[in-house]
């Protein structure tokens, strides 16, 4: 348990699309002035450092973030994340550190918005911290964000939205986010889900998906990107969803320019890339 470190995977394809979705996801949030709490149960570091020996041992990003910095000017669809990636990188000619979910997030929220980040393993909880110290609404929290989210005072009646974004190091994941999320978008009506999933070639999410269809009851959409029949890169992944449980009006068209433009950077046919309702 918690031997999975995102730093071996930063910036890889999965990244773009979990990230390009994230900002249009807030984007299409931000429309309406009522404030959001923001939350990830599973957060990472914040920023990775693509010079460390972990992203140099797998090369993913270079498939991912290394392709978008050099797309200039960068496809519309994904250009809010090239700009948090530059935003990192100022004063730099190369691109250096790539920015994790809660950092785009803190960027691309509001000053009354408030951001909880709940990460468990020992060393990238203190990391997040460090790395987003200068940002007073964002909590960092040293804590199993599945249970945490289970608990958190107020929740019922705050306009919310919900990243989990797990490792999936184990099967039982799986299993357990089937009956989570269906429990959990039941318990906090205001609240939106943002679930990424793996796609693999041996379809492991599937049960998953089919319980998720069974058993949600609000409306949810489901975006999701191939790139490659039997890729042997990024663990393997073959593609990228994104699920969202009570998505915002507007979201459909904005993830769907994200992932077409994703495509077309990879040059991966446009195909690949869907957005459906899965339930409501
Ligand atoms: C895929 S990474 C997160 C990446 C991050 N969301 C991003 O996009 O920048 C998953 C993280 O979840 C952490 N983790 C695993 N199980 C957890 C749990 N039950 N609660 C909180 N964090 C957990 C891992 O240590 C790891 O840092």
């Amino acid at each position: 348990m918690l031997s999975y470190l995102h730093s071996f995977h930063a910036g890889n394809r999965a990244d773009l699309h979990k990230h390009g979705g994230l900002l249009a996801l807030l984007a299409a949030m931000r429309k309406d002035p009522e404030p959001i709490t923001y939350i990830e149960t599973h957060a990472g570091r914040g920023r990775y450092d693509l010079n460390a020996p972990q992203a140099k041992k797998t090369g993913e990003y270079l498939t991912g973030a290394a392709a978008l910095w050099q797309a200039k000017p960068p496809p519309r669809g994904l250009a809010p994340l090239a700009q948090g990636i530059q935003a990192e990188n100022e004063d730099r000619d190369d691109l250096r550190y790539y920015p994790g979910s809660p950092m785009l997030a803190a960027k691309a929220l509001r000053q009354r918005d408030r951001l909880e980040l709940c990460e468990l393993h020992p060393k990238e909880a203190p990391a997040l911290r460090q790395t987003l110290a200068r940002f007073r609404r964002a909590k960092i929290r040293h804590v199993d964000g599945l249970e945490w989210v289970k608990s958190a005072p107020g929740l019922q009646s705050r306009r919310a939205l919900i990243l989990i974004d797990p490792s999936y190091e184990q099967a039982a994941e799986y299993e357990a986010l089937g009956a989570w999320l269906p429990e959990m978008s039941a318990r906090l009506p205001s609240a939106s889900f943002c679930l990424w999933l793996p796609l693999l070639p041996d379809g492991r999410h599937l049960p998953m998906l089919e319980a998720l269809k069974e058993n949600l009851k609000a409306p949810t959409m489901l975006g999701s990107v191939t790139w490659a029949a039997n890729a042997k890169a990024d663990r393997g992944l073959i593609g990228s969803a994104l699920m969202i449980v009570r998505a915002p009006d507007g979201l459909a068209g904005g993830l769907a320019r994200v992932q077409r433009d994703l495509l077309k950077l990879l040059k991966a046919p446009e195909k690949g890339a869907r957005v459906e309702r899965l339930t409501g």
